[in-house]
């Protein structure tokens, strides 16, 4: 039996899923198993004895964690570090999820699985304190995404993604102008969370990994995609990201590469059927 930890976001709901489609016993937990409480995890750990354990649980709000730094600390490094010590009690595997952004974006070249991270924000900083507790784990995956979409969360305080967002705004609005110099890697969280099992599956060798969809893109890139699939036409502006004034600082590339697992098709085929699936 697994055990999935932020049961009802996007990726955690797209785990539970897949799992079960394999015929795998999964216990669920999102808000109702609260991960910043060490004896509650600790204890419900002993009781189900997982041989895995999948943490989906974040604080992923970029820009208001450079205010709530105690709340985005609590839950994307000190929850970890109970999750990890839960864990290693029992001896199961921890996937644990994290982000390019902990990269601090100067390079022109997209990073590998061993560069040295340097994060820039609030949200990377914890990000990347929480692969660090992650890894003190031995039987750890540590694996980086970027720019998540797909089937919006069950939670009740679910964000839409990405592509659905900007459909919604734009059955009123008919000009947008999006940012150029932000490159990233957009992950549907379908084809992450089928990675993530046959990662585990085949029982890859612990550490970290990045799994992404191949291929790049900026918001504008991403935004024109969407709209060209759906047919909607809209007039794009690119943008510099410094014309919004956004709290958090953003690496201007967080392009992640994946060296260590069979690459994941292109974004664009990704996003192709998630539209078309919606
Ligand atoms: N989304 C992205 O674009 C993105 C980009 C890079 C990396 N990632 C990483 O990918 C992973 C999955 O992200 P996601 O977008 O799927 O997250 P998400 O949709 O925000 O899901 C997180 C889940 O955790 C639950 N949760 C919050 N506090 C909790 C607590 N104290 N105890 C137990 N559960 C709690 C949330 O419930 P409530 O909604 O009720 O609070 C929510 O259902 C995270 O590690 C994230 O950092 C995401």
């Amino acid at each position: 039996m697994v055990l999935v930890l932020g049961s009802k976001g996007m990726l955690g709901s797209e785990l539970v899923r897949q799992l079960k489609a394999k015929g795998i016993e999964v216990a669920a937990f999102d808000s109702d198993l609260d991960v910043r409480d060490k004896e509650v995890l600790q204890t419900k750990v002993q009781e189900l004895k997982p041989e895995v354990i999948y943490n989906c649980v974040a604080y992923n709000a970029v820009d208001l964690a450079e205010e709530e730094k105690e709340k985005a600390t609590s839950l994307n490094v000190s929850a970890v570090s109970n999750i990890v010590q839960a864990a290693n009690s029992i001896g199961a595997t921890l996937v644990h999820f994290s982000t390019g952004f902990v990269f601090d974006g100067q390079s022109t070249k997209s990073y590998t699985e061993s560069d040295q991270p340097n994060p820039q924000s609030v949200y990377a900083q914890t990000k990347y304190q929480g692969e660090v507790e992650a890894l003190k784990c031995p039987k750890s995956y540590v694996i980086r995404l970027n720019l998540l979409f797909g089937k919006s969360a069950a939670s009740d305080n679910a964000k839409k993604s990405f592509p659905e967002l900007v459909l919604e705004l734009a059955k009123d609005q008919k000009e947008f102008a999006f940012v150029t110099d932000e490159i990233s890697t957009p992950t549907y969280a379908l084809d992450l969370a089928k990675a993530t099992l046959e990662l585990v599956d085949a029982k890859y060798p612990y550490g970290i990994y990045h799994l992404p969809n191949e291929g790049q893109a900026s918001w504008l890139d991403f935004a024109e995609e969407v709209f060209r699939i759906k047919g909607v036409e809209v007039k794009l502006n690119p943008v510099k990201g410094d014309v919004f004034k956004r709290p958090a600082k953003r690496p201007k590339n967080s392009v992640i590469a994946n060296t260590k697992f069979p690459k994941l098709r292109p974004w664009q085929q990704a996003l192709q059927e998630f539209l078309s699936s919606n």
